[in-house]
């Protein structure tokens, strides 16, 4: 079974250490959603594993092959990447995004995509209904459907981990959702690896099969969300009194109100 392994990462900025022993074991199929507060290190941890940052110490293993032995190209069949801030300001079409999801596929650059590689692009259109955007210019899309767009040019990366940065943070109640069952499914039916960093704890209750909790850099807990959303976790990670509804199998978060 292919495993995406962190072992005791560290990273600092300068003398700043941001992540302090990171050490996590995460397994297809399951999407498992990175929560804390405003600069606990979340980006910082998806870069690192990205390798646009260099860690200080520590491993990351995938399918027990060290990640920085593989090429970039190679980085790049196994793992795709929505970052926080995406450049939407682009000239490009929609189109021509989603195509460069096959670029780290293609054989011969000079011949471009070939047609296994337009099948893929095809399914993916049908399955994001983004028949009709093909030609838009990206910068014309709302932000909703800019997010759409990533998401469709990572499936046509068909890559083996999916890392997600905030991606909902700018979408609204339908947006999110959808967003995330299309996630959800692809990463079930492709027993992909999902990485996603999230603020809403109620939708990181309904769509991860686990959370990891970050503070000041380290894990301070994982589980599943009924095990780690919990009155006392939320206390010390974001240092506040939620009031918890557990209706039926839904978990509620609400912050209680004249309290902190
Ligand atoms: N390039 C940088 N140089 C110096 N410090 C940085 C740099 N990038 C981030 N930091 C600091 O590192 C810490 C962690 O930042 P990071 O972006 O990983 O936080 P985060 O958990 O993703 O926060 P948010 O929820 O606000 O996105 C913060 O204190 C931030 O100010
Ligand atoms: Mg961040």
């Amino acid at each position: 079974m292919k495993i995406l392994k962190l072992k005791n990462l560290k990273y600092s900025y300068g003398n700043c250490e941001v992540l302090s022993d990171i050490s996590y074991n995460f397994f297809p199929g399951e999407l498992v959603g990175i929560l804390g507060a405003n600069g606990c290190g979340k980006s910082t941890l998806l870069k690192v594993i990205m390798g646009f940052l260099e860690k200080e110490k520590g491993e990351i293993f995938l399918d027990n092959l060290e990640a920085e032995r593989l090429s970039r190209k190679e980085f790049a069949k196994r793992i795709s990447f929505i970052a926080q801030k995406s450049n939407q300001n682009l000239n490009f079409t929609v189109l021509e995004v989603l195509k460069l999801g096959r670029v780290p596929h293609m054989k011969n650059s000079f011949k471009g995509l070939n047609l296994e590689d337009d099948k893929i692009v095809d399914g993916v259109v049908k399955k994001l209904n983004l028949q009709n955007y093909l030609n838009r210019d990206i910068k014309s899309l709302s932000g909703g459907e800019f997010q759409r767009v990533l998401l469709g040019r990572a499936f046509i990366q068909h890559s083996e981990v999916i890392l997600l940065d905030e991606p909902t943070s700018a979408l609204d109640i339908n947006y999110s959702l959808e967003f995330l069952e299309l996630l959800k499914e692809e990463i079930r039916i492709k027993k992909m690896i999902g990485i996603i960093v999230i603020h809403d704890i109620n939708l990181a209750s309904l769509f991860c099969d686990k959370i990891l909790f970050i503070k000041d850099g380290k894990i301070a807990t994982s589980g599943k969300p009924k095990e780690v959303i919990k009155k006392e976790w939320l206390e010390k990670i974001y240092n506040f009194t939620p009031k918890i509804l557990n209706l039926e199998n839904d978990i509620y978060v609400l912050p209680k109100r004249g309290e902190k």
